[in-house]
């Protein structure tokens, strides 16, 4: 599958079963606009408006490749260190949403329907592929989801060990404390190759320290129902064959052990988190 290939075929699965995500794949865009949040961050993010009411914010896959506001390549860096390309972040984003969806609550609550759509950006007046994530309220970079939503922070675990999530730092959460609901955001570094993954996870680590590291019922059966879908619950249709091998790998090992995967960190991943794209 060419990336050419994984992009038209996502564009054909997206909008289906879920009524935010057909309006979100839909809509045209009437509006983008610089993100006011995106300084500090390796890339830059939008705010997409759509002719459906929907505010959604918008990380372009080649944005990836420029420099940062620091001047320095930390996407390029990224990108090589977690094996990854400006058309496989943009997938992993959507990819991640798809099965959460599929896998039905409390997945598809925790993540954000997130289609893939081409915007026409204001800064450099090219229209470019990208991830189009559904606006939610609520504060990346905030901690105290751990303690007043644990159920959701074990659920995140699960499914950042299932994904293979390559960078699930705090500021990968979005905590909204009013409602006592955290998202999960920020799959660009995601789907991890088989070995090539250095992945890492606040969510997963403090399950295994505070939580079970045993699969609950609901957790194996989800993965017995994804091992059993022929297409991996759509993503074999446009993931890279790699990497959906590499999911089911952790899956199949999940239901062996009835435990979760731990995903293997690198040294230098561990050192240095948070600056890699939080
Ligand atoms: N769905 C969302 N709703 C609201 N804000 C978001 C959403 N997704 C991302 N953001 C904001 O944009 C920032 C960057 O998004 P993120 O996906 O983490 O991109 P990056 O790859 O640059 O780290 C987040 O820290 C958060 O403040
Ligand atoms: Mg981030």
């Amino acid at each position: 599958m060419t990336e050419q290939e994984q992009i038209d075929q996502l564009y054909r699965i997206q909008g289906f079963d879920n009524d935010v995500e057909e309006a979100l794949h839909d809509a045209l865009i009437v509006d983008v606009r610089l993100f006011e949040n995106s300084s500090g961050h390796i890339t830059r993010t939008y705010e997409v408006r759509l002719d459906s009411g929907h505010v959604c914010v918008f990380k372009p896959g080649n944005g990836l490749l420029e420099a940062g506001q620091d001047g320095l390549y930390n996407g390029k860096q990224a990108l090589v260190r977690y094996d990854h390309t400006p058309v496989s972040t943009v997938i992993s984003e959507c990819a991640a949403w798809q099965l959460a969806k599929h896998l039905r609550e409390p997945w598809s609550e925790l993540a954000v329907p997130t289609v893939l759509k081409f915007a026409k950006l204001p800064d450099t007046a090219k229209t470019e592929f990208g991830a189009a994530v559904l606006f939610r309220g609520g504060n990346a970079g905030k901690r105290g989801f751990y303690e007043t939503v644990s159920e959701q922070v074990a659920a995140g675990a699960f499914f950042d060990a299932l994904i293979g999530q390559q960078d699930r730092n705090k500021g990968n959460v979005m905590w909204y404390p009013e409602r006592k609901v955290m998202y999960l955001i920020d799959h660009s570094f995601s789907f991890g190759k088989r070995g090539g993954n250095r992945g890492a996870s606040d969510l997963l680590e403090w399950r295994l320290r505070y939580g079970s590291p045993e699969l609950d019922a609901h957790e194996f059966e989800s993965l017995e129902r994804l091992l059993q879908s022929e297409d991996a619950m759509t993503l074999a249709r446009f993931v890279e064959q790699e990497r959906v091998e590499a999911l089911r790998a952790r899956a199949e090992e999940m239901v062996h052990t009835h435990r979760l995967v731990v995903l293997p960190t690198d040294v230098v991943n561990a050192a240095d988190r948070g600056s890699v794209s939080e």
